[in-house]
């Protein structure tokens, strides 16, 4: 009678046990994954795509600027004081230009920035701020002369004399708005024959640093209005729909396979290796990955920031990644970099920085030389130079990034970066004839994403709802489970099972190597 149905529940019971084992060690996971690829990968029918394309929230872009102090007593031999005035605060605004989808799973898009002020977060600061800071454009020509040809640079600092008008000494006393974005005039009118040669040759290199005035006469040099006038690109990335571990991996670069910078031929330092920063693969959290590469068009070079561990970030649990020493470490502390020097850089050096800068010569075609703020994890000898005002922090000075790990999406991040110029002595040059020699800082940029708190509610969602999905696929697990006993047990009472002994629990059934000896005992 009851014998039979039991024997029913006990089949059901068993076959739901053996599904829900399915499908809690590989159906669930594979569901789970393959959902959060959908909403992740670079798709138009994806939730995450629409963000991507354009930037929900501004980044936040800021500048800090060292200002000379003691210009005079530097003309004259003595170290330089800084004074850092920041931060200038800009809201920047992405928008990406989707160019058309290639081959192999990859997208082809425009990025372009927009930068605006914003006066509030900047606070008592103004843009008309007069500051004195060292005359990039001006040390830039005089640097590449010298490092060309060292005999003439007399000469054509009798041009650089007219073409910068009231040329006194290295530095320059600017408004930061100008420095910034509406450029500083320079003038190529003028009937020194060495003029012509400084002229012809910024047309012809055109750097981005330097906007051709409309009447010809002349150029603006600005440190960033080529970013906010152009869009950059175009890139080409991985989209995450074949294989969602390559998910933002950037494959070409104003379609080159490699970076365009002088090491390029390099296998190491000429690799395009990561994201754009903006996005990256879900972590799998069974192999973390120990480095996360990004590829920085501004320097031309794949960076990385190393694995430091899990942590807490908005209550949401992240991994936490650091820039390292090793990133920017000289050719003696990292072999691998040594394809990053530049021959023939300086007489003191064999081409190759000191720890913790990057020649971005190679790179920009300007002898600009990036670091991390105040000289951060780069040598100390950086800072014997001064006579105060650089200090590094770690808390104020790294590069960060806190990465969701189910949709690798950005948390929280902040890129920090420094340019930097050789302020050099030359005795031909009656500006530079007393200076003393020594890499001097400019200015450093912190560029900063923290997500709003409807993004993040998305993400509390998303994640919350992933929790019930895991909760489902334990409570089904141990629902069957349930099940599977109880219908053991009434299979028993009912005597289906004859060899089921009546006055000993489970645990003995199964350990009990004679159940058999009880048979006479159950009837
Ligand atoms: C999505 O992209 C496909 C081509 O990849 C296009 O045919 C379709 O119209 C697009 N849908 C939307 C909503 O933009
Ligand atoms: C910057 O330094 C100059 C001296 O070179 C000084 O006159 C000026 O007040 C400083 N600016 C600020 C904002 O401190
Ligand atoms: C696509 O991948 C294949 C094999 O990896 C490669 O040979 C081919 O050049 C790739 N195509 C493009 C357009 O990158
Ligand atoms: C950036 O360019 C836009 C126009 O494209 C302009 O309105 C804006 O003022 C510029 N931003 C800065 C900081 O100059
Ligand atoms: C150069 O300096 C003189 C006097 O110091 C001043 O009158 C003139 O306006 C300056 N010229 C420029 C272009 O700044
Ligand atoms: C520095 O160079 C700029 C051009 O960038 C020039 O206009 C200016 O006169 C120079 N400033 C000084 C103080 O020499
Ligand atoms: C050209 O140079 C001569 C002498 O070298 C000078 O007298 C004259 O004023 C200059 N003309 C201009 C337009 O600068
Ligand atoms: C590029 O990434 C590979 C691993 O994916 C790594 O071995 C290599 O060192 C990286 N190269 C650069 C320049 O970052
Ligand atoms: C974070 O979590 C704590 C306790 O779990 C809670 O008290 C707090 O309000 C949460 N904060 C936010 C921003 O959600
Ligand atoms: C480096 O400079 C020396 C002379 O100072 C020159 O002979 C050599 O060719 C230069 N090397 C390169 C790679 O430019």
């Amino acid at each position: 009678m009851l014998g039979k149905h039991s024997k029913t529940f006990f089949a059901v019971s068993l076959g739901a046990v053996i599904v829900s084992v399915i499908l809690a060690a590989w159906g669930f996971p594979k569901i789970v994954s393959k959902q959060i690829q959908k909403n992740v990968q670079i798709d138009n029918s994806s939730a995450m795509f629409e963000k991507w394309r354009k930037l929900p929230m501004p980044l936040i872009f800021k500048i800090y600027v060292f200002n000379v102090t003691n210009p005079e007593d530097i003309n004259t031999g003595a170290r330089p004081k800084l004074q850092e005035i920041g931060p200038y605060v800009y809201k920047e605004y992405r928008e990406r230009t989707v160019l058309g989808y290639g081959e192999n799973d990859t997208v082809k898009y425009m990025l372009k920035k927009t930068f605006e002020f914003d006066q509030e977060a900047t606070g008592a600061l103004r843009e008309d701020d007069v500051l004195t800071v060292i005359n990039f454009s001006y040390m830039a020509a005089i640097l590449t002369v010298q490092d060309m040809m060292p005999s003439i640079v007399g000469v054509v600092n009798g041009a650089l004399e007219q073409f910068f008008s009231n040329l006194t000494d290295p530095f320059l006393r600017v408004k930061v708005k100008d420095l910034f974005f509406d450029g500083i005039y320079v003038s190529c009118t003028g009937n020194h024959s060495a003029l012509g040669l400084v002229c012809g040759k910024l047309k012809s290199d055109a750097p981005a640093t330097m906007r051709p005035a409309e009447d010809g006469s002349g150029f603006y040099f600005s440190m960033f209005s080529h970013m906010n006038r152009t869009a950059s690109g175009p890139y080409e990335m991985v989209r995450g729909r074949d294989n969602i571990k390559d998910l933002g991996h950037i494959v070409s670069y104003r379609g080159r396979r490699d970076t365009s910078a002088r090491w390029m031929r390099d296998p190491y330092c000429g690799r395009l290796n990561g994201s754009d920063g903006a996005i990256y693969p879900p972590i799998d959290e069974d192999n973390v990955p120990e480095k996360l590469y990004t590829f920085e068009p501004e320097v031309c070079r794949s960076m990385f920031a190393n694995l430091v561990g899990k942590s807490t970030v908005h209550n949401m649990s992240a991994y936490y990644y650091e820039i390292s020493r090793d990133a920017l470490a000289s050719k003696s502390a990292n072999p691998s970099n040594k394809c990053f020097c530049k021959k023939n850089w300086s007489a003191n050096h064999d081409g190759c920085l000191l720890m913790g800068v990057l020649n971005l010569m190679p790179c920009q075609d300007a002898p600009a030389i990036a670091s991390l703020p105040h000289f951060y994890l780069a040598s100390e000898e950086l800072l014997e130079f001064f006579d105060g005002g650089i200090s590094p922090d770690r808390e104020k000075h790294n590069t960060y990034v806190y990465l969701d790990p189910i949709t690798g999406v950005v948390l929280q991040g902040l890129r920090r970066l420094q340019f930097n110029i050789e302020l050099r002595n030359i005795p031909t040059v009656p500006q530079l004839a007393r200076v003393p020699t020594g890499l001097f800082p400019m200015l450093w940029i912190e560029e900063g994403a923290d997500l709003p708190e409807s993004v993040l509610d998305e993400l509390r969602q998303s994640h919350s709802l992933l929790g019930y999905v895991e909760a489902v696929r334990w409570i089904l697990l141990a629902v069957s489970i349930v099940a599977l006993i109880a219908s053991c047990i009434a299979v028993a009472r009912s005597g289906a099972i004859p060899m089921w002994p009546r006055n000993t629990n489970s645990v003995s059934f199964i350990l009990n190597p004679h159940p058999t000896t009880d048979i006479n005992k159950v009837h």
